[in-house]
């Protein structure tokens, strides 16, 4: 990371951080409208330059949307870019037809083209919506926001009750958004794209206000291209109550740090006691310091901790459960030589030309058939190795699963995800109920990686 960007902007600070809520207009007949366009925004403080971004109603982050566990969500899309787009709504179990994966559950929308989404949220929770064409290009230029569904009765107070978009954003000298380096072979190969200035709901450190004495739900959600955020609880007094939208119906106090890795989300509690400033800091070997929570006055609350309810997702039968290998292999310092594209063997010159740089069970990218396919209802392990130098944040649309053994060891909380982090020579166990018919897309959430082959689909049918 470069210090010296981030030092700069440890100067510029103060400003406060709500994310709007009632921003989306409502047409007559019941749809949100939300449109993607070109826009201007200020990340750099507001002595530095104007960034030349994508946006979802011109802000930024995109409008929150929120819903009713159980209740329809409606979003009249129209796209006003030059290029094709949909939008993803990641995390949810969706009708498959609403998932917005351009290429494989619908056609991109074109540009001047509106489309429809309506699905139901069957689960309560943090989750976020995104761009999903281009990924790599469209998301780190803004195109996110976060989907709220709540439970019938949330336990928080929406005052309460904060959303936390965690941004990372490359920034050149001048602290203008680097678009020049968008799709850099160097970055898809490696790491991803990381940036050098970091954002919570679009702001560089900003104030987050909290009240003394009362108890907060802090929603945190990691939209980085590549960056995977530690982030250590305990260090401000919060508790784990859930991760990637599902609460555990428990209150955890976490030793050490979570990662906190791209598209993956967390839910945190925290009942600061007495006024005053509290840093919230990411930890990379130092702590450093994203935002602070300034803690006001309050009539202190007596109400004991409530926490939110559990969703209820189907338990994989591990007894009766398929095994299947995911291997991920190649970029920089892999040592791959090879791979397969649509059935065709590319040497290492062959894949430097056509931007393949990773496989997985030495396929890159999208293929005609499918990694495999699944009965509806069949109870599905993957287990990943992961044989690349790098980590990796694997995501499975339309499904949660429950991560069992990292390296053969069973976890203490199989908690369901539906993005897991799997570091080098990690091998990881997940299980699901594959119960959602469609075509389903599996890709690693660092965009550059899913562009440079990580990316497959499975069917169930
Ligand atoms: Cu959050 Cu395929 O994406
Ligand atoms: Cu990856």
């Amino acid at each position: 990371m470069d210090r010296r960007l981030f030092l700069k902007g440890t100067l510029a600070s103060g400003a406060s951080t709500l994310l709007p809520r009632l921003s989306l207009a409502k047409s007559s007949d019941g749809f949100f409208e939300l449109e993607a366009g070109k826009s201007q925004a200020k990340l750099y403080g507001d002595q530095g330059p104007f960034s030349d971004l994508w946006l979802y109603n011109g802000q930024l982050p995109g409008p929150e949307i929120r819903a009713k566990q159980g209740e329809r969500v409606r979003v009249r899309f129209t796209n006003r870019l030059d290029e094709p787009t949909s939008i993803h709504w990641h995390g949810i179990r969706i009708d498959n037809a609403m998932d917005g994966v351009a290429g494989l559950t619908q056609p991109a929308v074109k540009p001047g083209e509106s489309f429809d989404y309506d699905f139901v949220a069957p689960d309560a929770g943090t989750y976020w919506y995104h761009a999903h064409n281009m990924s790599w290009n469209q998301v780190p230029r803004g195109l996110s926001g976060a989907l709220i569904i709540e439970e019938a009765n949330e336990p928080f107070p929406v005052e309460n009750d904060l959303t936390l978009i965690l941004n990372d954003w490359r920034l050149d000298e001048d602290g203008a958004l680097d678009t020049d380096s968008f799709g850099a072979r160097m970055d898809f190969s490696h790491a991803g794209r990381l940036g050098n200035w970091l954002t919570v709901n679009g702001t560089s450190l900003p104030d987050i206000p909290l009240q003394a004495g009362r108890w907060h739900r802090l929603r945190l959600i990691n939209t980085s291209a590549s960056r995977v955020l530690d982030i250590a609880p305990a260090r401000f007094g919060a508790k784990l109550i859930g991760l990637d939208g599902q609460c555990f119906g428990e209150a955890r106090d976490v030793e050490g740090t979570v990662q906190l890795s791209p598209a993956q989300r967390m839910d945190l509690v925290m009942r600061p006691e007495t006024v005053g400033t509290i840093p919230f800091e990411m930890m990379t070997g130092q702590p450093f310091t994203f935002a602070n929570f300034q803690v006001s006055a309050s009539e202190p609350d007596d109400q004991p901790l409530t926490l939110p309810g559990v969703n209820r997702l189907p338990e994989p039968d591990l007894s009766k459960a398929r095994t299947l290998p995911l291997v991920m292999a190649g970029g920089a310092m892999g040592g791959m030589r090879s791979l397969m594209k649509d059935g065709k063997e590319l040497d290492m010159r062959q894949m430097m030309e056509a931007g393949l740089f990773w496989a997985f069970n030495g396929d890159a990218g999208m293929q005609d058939a499918p990694f495999f396919s699944a009965k509806r209802g069949e109870s599905i392990i993957l287990e990943s190795r992961n044989d690349t130098t790098f980590a990796h944040a694997m995501h499975i649309h339309g499904h949660h699963f429950r991560v069992l053994e990292r390296n053969g060891d069973t976890l203490e909380h199989q908690d369901w995800r539906d993005t897991f982090t799997t570091v080098p020579r990690e091998t990881v166990r997940i299980a699901f109920v594959a119960d959602n018919p469609g075509k389903w897309l599996t890709h690693c959430h660092m965009l550059g990686h899913a562009a440079s082959g990580m990316m497959t689909w499975f069917g169930v049918s």
